[in-house]
C-alpha cells in the first residue's frame, strides 16, 4: 500500500490525511513537536495513520506533503526528502511568515525557494489555492459537470503526474500551471485563488492567466 508522509498535522496535513485515507493511502504525520502530541488526531484518522518525527514522514513517504509555511532557516529533514517527490502546500504570506525580498521583486516563487531548500527532492506546488474543509465539499467524480479543479506546478513531470493522480483520486481535476516558477499565478490575490470556491478546469486555466505579478501578497 502507498504511504505517504505529511509533514505539518494543522488544518491542511489534516484535511489531506483525511482524504488520503479515504482513498486507500496509509499516512505518516509529522508536526514540529514530539509525535504523541498528535494522539488525538490519529486516534480520528485510525489504524492508516500513525504518528512520526518529520524525518520519520519523510523518510516513511513513497512521496510526501509538506504542509508547512517556508521558513528564512530551512527546518525540513533535506536528507530523507532526497529522491522523493514532495507536494508543498504552501502559501506566501508575508503577515505570517515575514518578508522574503526575493519573492516581493518578483525574482523566485516561494515553490522555488521551497525546492532550492530540498535540493535533492523533486517539488511542486499542490492544494494551495483550495481551503481545507473544501477537500470534501467540492470533490466530485471524475466527468462530473463542473467538476472542480487545481492547479500544480513543478519542473518534474513525474511530479505533475502524481499530483494529477491524486487529485483525481480526491475528486479534482488538474490544470498544469508548470513550471514551479510560474506558481506565483495561482497564489494570494490571484484570480486563481479568489476564485477557490469553484472553478472548473477550463476556468483555472482562465484565471492563471489573467494573473498579474503587481497583486501584493
Ligand atoms: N488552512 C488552509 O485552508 C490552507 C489552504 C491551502 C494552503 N494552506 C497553506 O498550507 C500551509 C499550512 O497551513 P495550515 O493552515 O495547515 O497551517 P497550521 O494549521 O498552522 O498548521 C501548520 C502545521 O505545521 C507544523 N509545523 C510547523 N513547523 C514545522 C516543522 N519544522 N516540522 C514539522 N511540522 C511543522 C505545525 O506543527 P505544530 O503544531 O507543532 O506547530 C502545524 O502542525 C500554509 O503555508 C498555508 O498557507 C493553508
Amino acid at each position: 500500500m502507498t504511504v505517504i508522509g505529511i509533514i505539518g498535522g494543522g488544518e491542511v496535513g489534516s484535511q489531506i490525511a483525511r482524504a488520503a485515507i479515504a482513498s486507500g493511502y496509509q499516512v505518516v504525520i509529522a508536526n514540529s513537536r514530539e509525535p504523541a502530541t498528535l494522539k488525538d488526531l490519529i486516534e480520528e484518522l485510525g489504524p492508516s495513520a500513525r504518528a512520526a518525527t518529520a524525518a520519520g514522514a519523510a523518510e516513511a513517504g513513497d512521496f510526501v506533503i509538506v504542509a508547512v509555511p517556508l521558513k528564512l532557516v530551512n527546518d525540513m529533514p533535506v536528507e530523507q526528502l532526497a529522491g522523493k517527490i514532495v507536494l508543498d502546500t504552501n502559501n506566501y504570506m508575508a503577515w505570517r511568515d515575514g518578508h522574503f525580498a526575493v519573492i516581493e521583486s518578483g525574482g523566485k516563487t516561494v515553490h522555488e525557494l521551497r525546492q532550492e531548500q530540498l535540493p535533492g527532492a523533486k517539488v511542486a506546488q499542490a492544494f494551495t489555492h483550495i481551503q481545507a474543509p473544501r477537500l470534501f465539499l467540492s470533490a466530485s467524480p471524475a466527468g462530473s459537470p463542473d467538476r472542480h479543479a487545481l492547479s500544480v506546478s513543478s519542473d518534474f513531470p513525474e511530479a505533475v503526474a502524481l499530483v494529477t493522480r491524486l487529485y483525481d483520486q480526491f475528486g479534482f481535476d488538474t490544470a498544469d500551471n508548470s513550471p514551479l516558477s510560474a506558481s506565483w499565478r495561482s497564489g494570494p490575490g490571484q484570480p486563481a485563488w479568489m476564485a477557490h470556491a469553484h472553478q472548473t478546469r477550463a476556468e483555472l486555466l482562465v484565471n492563471l492567466a489573467r494573473a498579474r505579478k503587481s497583486i501584493p501578497a
